[in-house]
């Protein structure tokens, strides 16, 4: 059986050191005021690949030419990370509230005395111990007005998005029930962990109302990038974009590979698009971190695209009423491809697709697809488990619920040279509109976020 981890969110390549590529060029902010030849005009975010653009002041009797106003590449720096400055605004926590911070372990039992410190191969929960814990416990609960800051390990699911077990182990050595524990006692609950728990954790924050955040494979990178942004700013700017694409009937994705050309459809029946976009300020809910995405759960799919598997084979997938149904081999090992089939064939669920993301950050490129599939141009479709995205497919529909995960299939050039996506197209309200073209934003989805 192909494991339950071959296309995984979060896979641990090494960061790649680069960012995106150069000729990834994107969008800012400009104020008016510097530009007294478009004055009264307000300026477009633009790419430097929109030439430039024509405007038509309010009476529509004068025309302005504009060349490209500003080019902006990836920030090459980004604000120190400050612990007490993403809580607040992801969160804007409430006084007195009780935060705990979970890591996975293979033996949860390790927590005590910290003794897992002692392996350097744990750099996520390294991370979680250093920066969170410590940093919550040496003021950041009294900056806040928050808390605990308690600290648990649970045993490792090995899959994303796998149901979490309900023992969990305390620093202090003892075990506890998350159900009966843990869950009913805390208000904000921080999940740094090797996998992504988004949608278990999703689950038991409205069975017990609290809220959360999952940050499965962090790193240095995403600390001092994707977390040191401001989420009021990147939830201004999803919601841009999401407004450009909701309540689409379709969208189309040409992929290139080995040569072959491929077009996998999404339907997406005119849905509200949603977003992920960092802030958890309602009820009970679960951020995902870093965020910036916008994404629908496919009504169904058809057509064909490429998978690369964890081990560099890549497989031509053919998707039919939504699941993928068929598994070839373009280049790599025919076993892993013959693994999948089995898979698929043992228990179809896994090969439905239950989301289509689009990335809405400017971000360097980290080696952990939870930041990377936030990167603006970037795109991923998942296969299994979506009821934590709204989605129908929950874990009792797997055959096997060991087989219940989420798998993100991120397609980007840092991770997906040898697939090309020359266009992504989005079709609503009677409109086809070019988004993407080759991991780059097209003028349609430039524009949304002027
Ligand atoms: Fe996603």
């Amino acid at each position: 059986m192909i494991s339950t981890h071959q296309f995984l969110a979060g896979a641990y390549h090494p960061p790649l050191g680069g960012s995106l590529p150069a000729e990834f060029l994107a969008a800012t902010n400009v104020s008016d005021a510097g530009h007294p030849s478009t004055k009264n005009l307000r300026i477009l975010l633009a790419l430097s690949f929109i030439p430039f653009v024509v405007k038509i002041n309010p009476s529509g009797k004068e025309r302005f030419l504009m060349s490209t106003v500003t080019n902006l590449t990836v920030p090459k720096s980004f604000p120190p990370f400050n612990l007490a400055r993403l809580l607040r605004t992801v969160f804007q926590p409430n006084a007195a509230e009780r935060v705990a911070i979970f890591i996975d372990l293979d033996d949860p039992h390790q927590v005590k005395d910290f003794g897992f410190l002692k392996n350097p191969s744990l750099t996520i929960q390294k991370h979680a111990y250093e920066v969170f814990y410590q940093g919550l416990r040496n003021g950041g609960l009294k900056e806040l007005n928050l808390t605990g800051g308690d600290f648990f390990a649970y045993k490792i699911t090995g899959g994303s998005n796998l149901d979490l077990p309900d023992l969990a182990v305390t620093p202090e050595g003892r075990e506890v029930s998350l159900e009966k524990d843990v869950y009913p006692n805390y208000k904000l609950i921080l999940c740094i962990s090797t996998y992504s728990a988004t949608a278990p954790l999703t689950a038991f924050a409205k069975q017990y109302g609290f809220r959360g955040a999952t940050l499965h494979g962090l790193n240095e990178t995403i600390l001092s990038s994707g977390l040191s942004v401001d989420y009021d700013e990147v939830s201004r700017n999803a919601e841009k974009l999401r407004l450009g694409m909701t309540n689409a009937d379709w969208v189309e994705i040409d992929f290139s590979c080995n040569g072959e050309k491929h077009t996998l459809r999404l339907d997406l029946a005119k849905q509200e698009a949603q977003k992920s976009h960092g802030l958890c300020r309602g009820g009970p809910d679960i951020a995902n971190l870093p965020a910036g995405e916008i994404y629908y759960v496919p009504t169904g799919a058809s057509g064909a695209f490429p998978l690369k598997y964890e081990d560099g084979t890549i497989g031509l997938m053919t998707v039919q009423n939504g699941r993928i149904i068929a598994a070839e081999l373009i280049h790599g090992n025919e076993q892993t491809i013959e693994e999948h089939r089995s898979k698929i064939a043992g228990d179809p669920a896994t090969g439905e697709l239950g989301e289509l993301g689009f990335g809405t950050q400017l971000l360097p490129v980290s080696g952990r697809d939870i930041q990377d599939e936030k990167i603006l141009g970037t795109l991923h479709v998942a296969t299994g488990r979506s009821d934590h995205l709204g989605g129908h497919l929950t874990p009792d529909k797997f055959a096997d619920s060991k087989n219940a995960t989420h798998d993100d299939i991120l397609f980007a050039p840092h991770k997906t040279p040898e697939i090309q996506v020359p266009q992504v197209r989005i079709h609503r309200n009677g409109t086809t509109e070019v988004l993407i073209e080759n991991f780059r934003p097209a003028p349609y989805m430039a524009k949304l976020l002027s």
